[in-house]
């Protein structure tokens, strides 16, 4: 920016422009001044690394652009909008859609060197939010360049919204991890569900957190994706998968540990925004470790 300024001012300096009149044109103001749109790469990602992170930050980019789009053309009124956010008003989803690609991303890093030593001690970790180590930086392990699907894979190899990992897409795993990023977040986007079933519990009983629910955020961003994007007019929803009881017993069962977990999550939330946490890359399981020791498992 400083040599914007001295630019204008040799300009107006040879053009003659009176002292007075330099004073006037304080459109030397920037307001945009220090604003940073994209994701930075940390310099321990190495060539390979910062080439696949970059592309799955774009398609992060294209996920959260398309679901805000789906919200603005639709109102509270579609079949996916009213699966996951119970028909209430969408403005808030729309904001954290957008600030996802839009907020303010200066000091918002991803790296690839393990400073914490999570990669290299916990088995099977594909990345970790650093939590209070550092609340702008997110580590990316080997695993995640190995295990997540390109967004163009979508609807393929398997993966159905309801059946499959939400981290099944690198996009998906991105926007679960700059959820957590406070610079993002606000500090508001928490973890109130913690699968698909939860999600859906969640937009019946309590659509005001589905609005700012992380979970929420990824299965509509993806389902939306799928069925107006990937495979037009059809999608793939797929269905929960079946457990060894009965289907109405694991429905109720379902419902009874959502309210019981969303209760006790909504009423830590300031605990839990100091937590931090860590995904697997299992498809099976799927665990946070927030840093008071205690681990979820789905
Ligand atoms: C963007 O964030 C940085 C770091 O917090 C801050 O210094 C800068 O003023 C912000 N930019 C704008 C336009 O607010
Ligand atoms: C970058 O690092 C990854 C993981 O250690 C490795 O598999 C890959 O070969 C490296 N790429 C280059 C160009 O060195
Ligand atoms: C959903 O949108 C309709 C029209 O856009 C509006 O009349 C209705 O109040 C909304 N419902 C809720 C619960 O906000
Ligand atoms: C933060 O650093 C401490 C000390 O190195 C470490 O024990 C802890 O696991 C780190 N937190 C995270 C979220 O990695
Ligand atoms: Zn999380």
């Amino acid at each position: 920016m400083l040599s914007n300024i001295f630019a204008i001012s040799a300009l107006l300096c040879s053009t003659g422009v009176e002292p007075s009149n330099i004073v006037i044109t304080s459109d030397t103001y920037d307001w945009a001044a220090g604003y940073v749109e994209g994701y930075t790469i940390h310099e321990s990602c190495n060539a390979t690394q910062t080439s696949m992170l970059s592309r799955a930050l774009g398609e992060l980019g294209v996920l959260a652009t398309h679901a805000k789009e789906h919200l603005l053309y639709h109102g509270n009124q579609s079949e996916i909008v009213l699966k996951y956010f119970g028909g209430g008003p969408t403005a808030e989803a729309v904001g954290w859609y957008e600030r996802i690609v839009r907020a303010n991303k200066s000091g918002v890093l991803f790296r690839c060197d393990d400073p914490d030593l999570n990669c290299e001690t916990q088995d099977s970790w594909g990345g970790h939010w650093r939590g209070e180590n550092a609340t702008l930086e997110t580590v990316i392990c080997d695993l995640s360049f190995i295990e997540r699907y390109p967004l163009e894979a979508m609807c393929g190899f398997g993966f159905t919204v309801a059946s499959s990992p939400s981290n099944f897409y690198f996009a998906s795993d991105l926007m679960h991890r700059v959820l957590h990023v406070p610079a993002i977040s606000q500090g508001v986007v928490e973890h109130f569900a913690e699968d698909y079933s939860e999600v859906l519990a969640l937009s019946d009983e309590s659509p005001e957190h589905a609005l700012r629910d992380s979970d929420t955020l990824q299965y509509f961003a993806l389902e939306a994706y799928a069925y107006d994007v990937a495979v037009p007019g059809e999608g793939c929803p797929g269905e929960p998968p079946v457990e060894t009881t009965s289907t109405v017993e694991a429905a109720s069962a379902a419902e009874t540990t959502s309210e019981a977990e969303t209760t006790s999550e909504a009423e830590t939330t300031s605990e839990a925004e100091t937590t931090s946490e860590a995904e697997t890359t299992s498809e099976a399981v799927s665990c946070h470790t927030h840093d008071d020791g205690e681990v979820h498992c789905v």
